[in-house]
């Protein structure tokens, strides 16, 4: 499937009390350009998100706090991948289904985005993703 998990580098003071940092840079570490970033906060655990496709937006999504699991589809499988620490990154090509489920209350979810706010690119109707997909793969066969 077309996603990809990245390591997001991070570091460690000597003292583990002290916690951690991690950091990534748009161009250096990221493999889009980022114009957006949200996240998603005060959710409660079991709350289910997201129920759509993205038909222009790559993402990079990554949980600072918590642990979400993030139901992948690409109209032929599905796969689920946790987010469950802060140096995990998961990143999203354009044309994928996806779920999130809140295992912890309190976790946050963060993405940046390649493109700005539009809900013209989103696809909220399941029926409707999997037309758009096997057009899609159809098209990108043809070109193979
Ligand atoms: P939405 O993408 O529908 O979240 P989810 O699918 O996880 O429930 O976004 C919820 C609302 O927030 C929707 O009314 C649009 C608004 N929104 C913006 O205005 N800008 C943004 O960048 C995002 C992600 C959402």
């Amino acid at each position: 499937m077309d996603y990809k998990i990245i390591d997001i580098k991070s570091t460690h003071y000597d003292d583990p009390k002290a916690g951690g940092l991690s950091f990534f840079e748009a161009e250096r570490d990221v493999p889009f350009p980022i114009r957006r970033m949200y996240w998603i906060y005060d959710a409660e655990k079991g709350t289910h998100r997201g129920f759509h496709a993205h038909t222009l937006n790559w993402q990079l999504l990554f949980c600072p706090h918590g642990s979400i699991d993030l139901i992948l589809d690409d109209g032929k499988s599905r796969e689920t991948v946790t987010l469950d620490d802060p140096a995990k990154g998961l990143v999203l090509t354009p044309g994928l289904w996806r779920e999130m489920i809140w295992n912890e209350t309190g976790s946050i979810l963060c993405v940046a985005a390649s493109e700005y706010y539009d809900p013209e690119e989103y696809i909220r109707d399941y029926d409707e993703f999997i037309a758009y997909r096997k057009k899609k793969d159809s098209m990108e066969n043809e070109k193979k």
